[in-house]
């Protein structure tokens, strides 16, 4: 089966899709998007996911009202054209084509590209066992609320972790202080209790994460969402990834030191299999 986009208006299979060279997305970064995942056929939390992107296109005053509006039912339609019943989904909207410069030229036409792509990494394995994460400084800019594609600072922080044998950068703002990873939500567990930061203009307000935080409620887990510090971090009872395309992942290692006891815990686990039931039993 053949990945496929949606670029403006046309559909073609991924690899022949193409956007400007003077398009801002490319030139400035000057974007923002999503990433949606697909269960037996159905998209999972699309509403959330638009309603991000909407709110990530106003905060950078970029009017895409029109596309947003049937962006639900376009991405549908493209799921089901690929034929794919699980996927990844992708939606970018940038600010358009236009001769280069910083300065926002009036009344641009937005860009907008849909893709999906099979899923080829399931990550099973690492939510069976866990993985290890180093901590890093959030060197991002202050404004990580807003999905954009500027993710340069992601990219070095992830390939550093990388390097270093880690699956993710859990990253710390100047006072020490959880925000988030490279590209997930961090979570941890203190005496029983979920805790993860607070919302802020520094982090992203994860679908996953949010679906996580309803789920444990209404398991009965105590949730905090407050400032956590490095050390709380490190003392840990467990410790736990979360976004789209990892869903729940248990983190048992940060900077060659075990969290907890140095594998997944229970309130992980009891997490894991809820958003499992529910990323297949979602009310559409
Ligand atoms: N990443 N924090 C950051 C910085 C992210 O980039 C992401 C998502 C998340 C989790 O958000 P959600 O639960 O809505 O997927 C948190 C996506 C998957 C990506 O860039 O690939």
């Amino acid at each position: 089966l053949p990945d496929i986009a949606w670029v403006n208006g046309r559909f073609s299979p991924l690899e022949q899709a193409y956007v400007s060279v003077q398009d801002r997305g490319f030139q400035f970064g000057d974007a923002v998007y999503e990433v949606l995942r697909a269960y037996d056929g159905r998209i999972f939390a699309v509403d959330r996911h638009v309603d991000r992107l909407r709110r990530s296109c106003r905060l950078i005053r970029l009017q895409a009202a029109r596309i947003i509006e049937c962006l639900s039912d376009l991405l549908a339609e493209a799921l089901h054209r690929s034929e794919y019943t699980d996927a990844i989904l992708y939606a970018q909207i940038t600010r358009g084509v236009a001769r280069r410069s910083h300065r926002i030229p009036a009344g641009l036409q937005p860009t907008c590209v849909l893709t999906v792509r099979s899923i080829e990494e399931t990550y099973k394995l690492e939510q069976a066992n866990g993985v290890t994460v180093i901590g890093l400084s959030d060197i991002r800019w202050a404004r990580g609320e807003i999905k954009s594609t500027n993710l340069l600072a992601s990219v070095l922080l992830k390939q550093r972790a990388a390097e270093e044998g880690a699956f993710e950068a859990v990253l710390f703002n100047g006072r020490d202080e959880l925000t988030e990873g490279a590209s997930t939500n961090v979570f941890i567990v203190t005496a029983g209790r979920l805790r993860t930061p607070a919302l802020s203009e520094r982090i992203l307000a994860g679908v996953t994460r949010q679906v996580l935080l309803e789920l444990a409620e209404k398991a009965g887990i105590p949730v905090s969402q407050e400032t956590i510090t490095c050390g709380e971090v490190v003392a840990a009872d467990e410790m736990f990834l979360a976004s789209t395309s990892i869903e729940v992942l248990p983190a048992v290692v940060m900077d060659g030191r075990p969290i907890g006891a140095g594998r997944p815990g229970p309130i992980t686990r009891h997490l894991q299999q809820l958003y499992q039931r529910a990323v297949r039993n979602w009310p559409s």
